[in-house]
């Protein structure tokens, strides 16, 4: 069994969330570079399915999502941060094998299981946040992943169904022996739509010290600041944080205090996640999905309105750095004038 490094790293703990098609290789590098080491320490792969790992045909189209460039891997390796891998299913017998493929093929530093998206279509499949309130078929599941890894496993989840049940769910999880709970403050009916209750995390936390297990407890929902962080931790007695959409707002989020950004770190920014983007992907991803980013990008600056509708009308790489010349230029001559 490998070292459990949730245990030794500092508190809080700092992560960012695993978020389909945001936090690809790509993105993780660049949050990485630009954060303190002091304000973060663990990042998370989008979800994966275990079905489509083990199966014959299916694997080649989800195993990008557990992609780990050279350049990230350096990342990772200089400033120390951990990687975990994401996965989710239904089947403790797919769980095994795609935990053994991870753990023979790939370099991570941990497995998380995903037992807290609420989307439809997954939740029909029995995975995610269809196996809340299901401790039997959630326990044989943890215990297949433990089995096939040297990993620690940690558990992604929320706070219950159609209402929070956080003592029943949480005390039912802590006796797996999971390596971290992240528990989103919110039930599955909520969605992302209402305020994530905080008061859910410190209930968990109770459950882990009545239970006098010695398993970190981070909290995750509607964090927008380290600040903010930290009083949040410090009223649920949690271990750590997740962020999650915090990072569209300012992908320097993982700094203490926050540092002085140009317009200049933005766009450059934005470039590098473009060019590292497209170089990644090629054709295997669709441009369309860094328009989300350009907003992040563009915002707090003359002329940033039109630079963004300008970056949505562009369909590759080339056609961003035109917009962006012609942005620079435009700059120039305002500075002179
Ligand atoms: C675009 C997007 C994609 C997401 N994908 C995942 C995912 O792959 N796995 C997961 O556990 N949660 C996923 N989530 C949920 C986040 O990890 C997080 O739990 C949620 O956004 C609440 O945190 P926040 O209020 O800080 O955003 C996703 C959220 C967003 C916005």
């Amino acid at each position: 069994m490998k070292e459990n490094f949730w245990k030794r790293l500092p508190r809080p703990i700092f992560s960012l969330a695993p978020m389909e098609d945001v936090s690809d290789t790509s993105f993780r590098q660049l949050v990485m570079e630009i954060s303190d080491p002091a304000f973060f320490h663990v990042i998370f792969t989008e979800f994966t399915s275990t079905d489509g790992l083990c199966h014959p045909v299916g694997c080649k189209n989800v195993i990008s999502r557990l992609l780990v460039n050279d350049t990230e891997r350096e990342v990772l390796k200089n400033k120390g941060f951990k990687i975990v891998a994401q996965i989710w299913g239904a089947d403790p017998e797919k769980f095994y094998q795609a935990t053994k493929l991870i753990c023979t093929e790939m370099q991570f530093d941990g497995i998380d299981i995903n037992m807290g998206c609420p989307v439809k279509k997954i939740v029909k499949q029995g995975g995610c946040s269809a196996l809340i309130g299901r401790p039997a078929l959630a326990k044989e599941i943890i215990q297949a992943t433990k089995e096939a890894s040297d990993l620690p496993v940690s558990i992604k989840t929320r706070t219950g169904t159609k209402k929070h049940d956080t003592e029943n769910w949480i005390g039912a999880l802590l006796e797996n022996d999971p390596a971290a709970i992240i528990l989103h403050a919110r039930t599955q009916k909520d969605m992302s739509d209402v305020p994530a209750d905080w008061r859910e995390i410190k209930k968990a936390v109770s459950v882990r010290d009545q239970m006098k297990k010695d398993i970190p407890v981070l909290g995750n929902g509607d964090v927008i600041s380290v600040e903010d962080a930290l009083v949040k931790c410090a009223e649920a007695a949690a271990d750590g944080v997740m962020i999650g959409r915090g990072i569209f707002h300012n992908p320097w989020f993982f700094n203490h205090p926050q540092p002085e950004v140009s317009i200049d770190d933005k766009l450059v920014l934005l470039w590098r996640h473009v060019s590292l983007f497209s170089q990644t992907w090629e054709a295997e991803r669709n441009f369309a999905i860094l328009k989300r980013f350009f907003k992040i990008y563009t915002t707090a600056f003359k002329g940033a309105a039109h630079l963004r509708a300008a970056l949505m009308e562009t369909h590759n790489a080339n056609e961003v750095r035109a917009v962006l010349d012609d942005f620079e230029k435009w700059r120039r001559r305002e500075e002179k004038t």
